[in-house]
């Protein structure tokens, strides 16, 4: 038995070794070990797929095997990304038909699956740059691979800086950068014209399909289908000229774009005064690839020409978001022109989806099935499904951005990079010759940016901040002044602001002692705060798992059809609270009592919460327990009881969250028999339609914090509670007294608070006493 065992096992690593000899990267091993022996710093560059990511690390741990100094490399390569992390470590070990964690192992946030046999080991940006504060040499670390840096994520962009400081002190150390699209140049030069190394994709042509000649074909076909529907029923017939009518509209409007100018065509606010001499419908339609909106409708019938017109192959629809993705399905389910249901896979795949781990998006489908992916940009680079024939672009993301003026947080769909269209494109013709549909105009490919925008450009900038200052880099100014794009001023201005807001740093932007605490907290520094006065006050259990929550992602679902069931379930949790954050806590409360019952399972079905990322919530909880323990806020010897006194006392909740939360502020006011919602930076903002708070009429409580303050069709404020002056005056930033005299002033005089002049002192020491607490050593 063992011995047949033992059989089948060497049969598999044979199998993935003849696989492995097949990829492009294997053609480059000598060439790229002789590299890295001779040089420093090597950067790699190479399509996605062509072996990278598995391959280069495995030759470095063979080679070192196999030489003298065998026993003592210790193989670093960072993922930009948990789930890359995880599976690209498993499918090495068993390329090498060996278990995770002996040789090759992992660790990310919260887990790790590796032993003192480990060479090789898997981690994330963000693990190797927490492990910089113990070794800041990275004096255990004979090879760095730092992967994906085409992406650029703050964190890669962030190790980037400190290795360019580094590399001089460790003469032995060798960096290997690697990179998927061919701006492996930025890189190379940013470490003084390192050599570089360009792995030859082994790719089919792509034909590429511009809207004009998408438009012109399935336009074509659409007559003649209709042609051929003469006979069908009179509804089929009526659904068939409405979206002939759709689709002869956009044409007429695709002609019209080349008559514009470039940045007309660009710029999606002006819509109105440039386009107003045409049409309606077709300034409908130009609105639908120069505004916010997706057309679906177009990629609809795009979808429906492949099936109908071209040959097998699974489709790969790249869509902007998970609405348009529940939409889109639930279209296609009820598309009768694509004719029989039952011959074809829908699967959404969407980075917050517990789905990535679904074998059927990357196995082949039954046969007479046709597999069709719709897909965020979750499917550019980072997972790669083989089969796929026909890419279908609708050219648009949803991309973050920093409004560092407003110091507020965008998510609108906007352009895609001439970078991420080839990307896109790529992911055909892995198996056979491909095409790629581009929903928009050649005119607007021409007009993309060739690269996205870094993320250090796109993202408020307090986290990072605060980790510069703790690795003792220097003023924050000057060193991310040495950033591949460095961040404006404004932006690490704000940065620095909120951080001396929240007392992590003195005036001389110094760290402060309770600096020091967020820093060994992995998240948000607003959340580290929420857990150590969660700790301070006595509710300790709302406090890690709200955290937990909101550093994560919250644990409801978002089912595709029952959004309003949904809503309900997340409403009960609620009760009279007023508030998304006691919403979640109240759900995670209930999974636990569930749990003990073991029925968690029911309990998460019924009440549409996600199992996968409460069991995360746990495990976050117990790691933040251990950091508030190893920083003297938690004694774990007077048992849990010691902190939990007030965790029952949803008022005290409420304080807690605004003393972490704070100055995410907003006021409600009266306006005849609704309330409006004000902030400081914007003016007047709404309720996330998401949250429980949306469509109630009048709060018992005149303030509101909030997670966060986003831009998308409106400015809204996601997951908010109502919250009363008390627990501002107490547990805001920064107090002054207002110029008359008469009270106090917070939030640059935005707020005024009359008191007299016996509570204005009371307060004052009461803040004094509550600063001790947090920034004791
Ligand atoms: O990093 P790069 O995109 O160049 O490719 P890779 O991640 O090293 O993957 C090389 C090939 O291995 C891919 O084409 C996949 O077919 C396969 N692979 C797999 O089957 N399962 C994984 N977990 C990772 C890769
Ligand atoms: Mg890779």
């Amino acid at each position: 038995m063992l011995f047949v065992l033992y059989l089948q096992a060497s049969n598999s690593v044979k199998a993935m070794q003849s696989f492995r000899e097949k990829l492009p990267a294997f053609q480059m091993k000598a060439e790229f070990l002789k590299a890295v022996a001779e040089n420093q710093v090597l950067v790699v560059s190479g399509e996605t797929g062509c072996g990278k990511t598995t391959q280069l690390p495995q030759f470095i741990l063979e080679e070192e095997i196999s030489g003298l100094r065998g026993a003592n490399c210790n193989i670093i390569c960072t993922q930009p990304r948990r789930i890359s992390t995880i599976s690209v470590a498993a499918r090495i070990s068993s390329e090498r038909g060996e278990n995770l964690g002996d040789t090759v192992g992992y660790q990310i946030r919260l887990e790790s699956k590796r032993s003192a046999q480990t060479r090789l080991l898997f981690c994330t940006t963000g693990v190797l740059l927490r492990q910089l504060v113990e070794d800041p040499d990275l004096n255990h670390v004979s090879h760095l691979l730092v992967d994906d840096i085409h992406e650029r994520g703050m964190n890669e962009d962030f190790l980037l800086i400190i290795l360019c400081d580094l590399l001089p002190r460790r003469p032995d150390l060798r960096l290997i950068l690697i990179s998927a699209t061919i701006n492996a140049d930025l890189f190379s030069k940013y470490f003084g014209n390192a050599p570089t190394i360009h792995i030859p994709g082994l790719t089919f042509p792509v034909a590429d399909l511009f809207l004009e000649d998408v438009l012109q074909k399935t336009h074509y076909n659409i007559k003649s289908d209709f042609d051929s529907f003469q006979g069908n029923s009179r509804r089929k017939r009526r659904e068939q000229d409405s979206k002939k009518d759709h689709l002869t509209a956009l044409f007429e409007a695709c002609s019209n774009i080349h008559t514009l100018s470039h940045e007309a065509a660009l710029v999606d606010v002006d819509i109105d005064s440039t386009y107003k001499n045409y049409s309606a419908s077709t300034r409908a339609s130009l609105e639908a690839w120069s505004g916010s909106q997706l057309d679906l409708g177009l990629v609809e019938s795009t979808v429906e020409y492949i099936c109908r017109h071209e040959g097998d192959g699974a489709i790969l629809v790249f869509l902007s978001g998970w609405d348009e993705i529940c939409k889109l399905l639930d279209k296609i389910k009820v598309n009768r022109f694509l004719g029989d249901p039952s011959k074809f896979l829908v699967l959404p795949v969407h980075g917050s989806m517990p789905t990535i781990n679904q074998r059927e998006i990357f196995d082949r489908p039954p046969p007479n099935k046709r597999k069709i992916v719709l897909a965020t940009n979750i499917a550019e680079s980072s997972i790669t499904i083989d089969d796929v024939v026909y890419v279908v672009d609708c050219g648009k993301a949803k991309e973050t951005s920093y409004d560092a003026l407003n110091k507020l947080a965008c998510l609108l769909p906007s352009w895609i990079s001439k970078a991420s269209a080839r990307q896109r494109r790529g992911r055909a013709g892995r198996v056979q010759p491909g095409v790629c549909y581009k929903l928009y105009p050649r005119i607007i490919h021409d007009s993309m940016l060739e690269y996205q925008l870094p993320e250090i450009l796109r993202t408020p900038l307090q986290e990072l901040c605060l980790h510069i200052k703790s690795l003792q880099l220097g003023t924050v100014g000057s060193f991310l002044a040495k950033a591949l794009q460095p961040p404006d001023a404004l932006s690490v201005q704000n940065a620095i602001e909120l951080l001396k807001t929240i007392g992590a740093l003195d005036d001389m932007e110094d760290l402060t002692p309770l600096g020091h605490h967020l820093c060994t907290l992995p998240v948000d520094p607003n959340i580290g705060k929420m857990l150590l006065m969660g700790a301070i006050f006595q509710c300790l259990n709302p406090a890690l798992t709200i955290a937990a929550a909101l550093a994560h992602r919250d644990p409801f679902v978002l089912p595709i059809n029952r959004k309003e069931e949904a809503d309900a379930a997340k409403r009960s949790f609620a009760g009279d609270s007023c508030s998304d954050h006691i919403a979640l806590l109240k759900a995670f409360e209930g999974y636990k009592d569930a749990k003990c019952n073991r029925r968690e399972r029911d309990f998460c079905w019924e009440n549409y919460l996600s199992p996968v990322t409460l069991q995360m919530m746990e495990g976050m909880r117990n790691q933040f327990l251990d950091l508030l323990s190893d920083i003297g806020f938690v004694n774990k010897s007077k048992g849990a009881n010691a902190y939990n006194q007030y965790s029952h006392d949803l008022e005290m909740v409420c304080a807690i969250l605004c003393a972490g939360l704070y100055p995410n502020v907003v006021q409600c006011k009266r306006r005849g028999k609704r309330t409006a919602f004000y902030t400081k930076e914007v003016g007047k903002v709404d309720i996330h339609p998401a949250s429980v708070n949306a469509g109630i009429h009048t709060f018992p409580l005149p303030y509101m914090v909030y997670s966060e303050k986003v831009k998308t069709t409106s400015i809204f404020i996601r997951d908010s509670t109502n919250i009363s002056e008390y627990a501002l005056l107490l547990f805001g930033g920064n107090l002054i007294p207002s110029k008359t005299g008469e009270g106090i002033e917070m939030l640059g005089g935005y707020l005024h608070f009359s008191a007299s002049k016996s509570v204005l002192e009371l307060i004052r020491k009461l803040r004094g006493e509550l600063d001790k607490l947090l920034n004791r050593k």
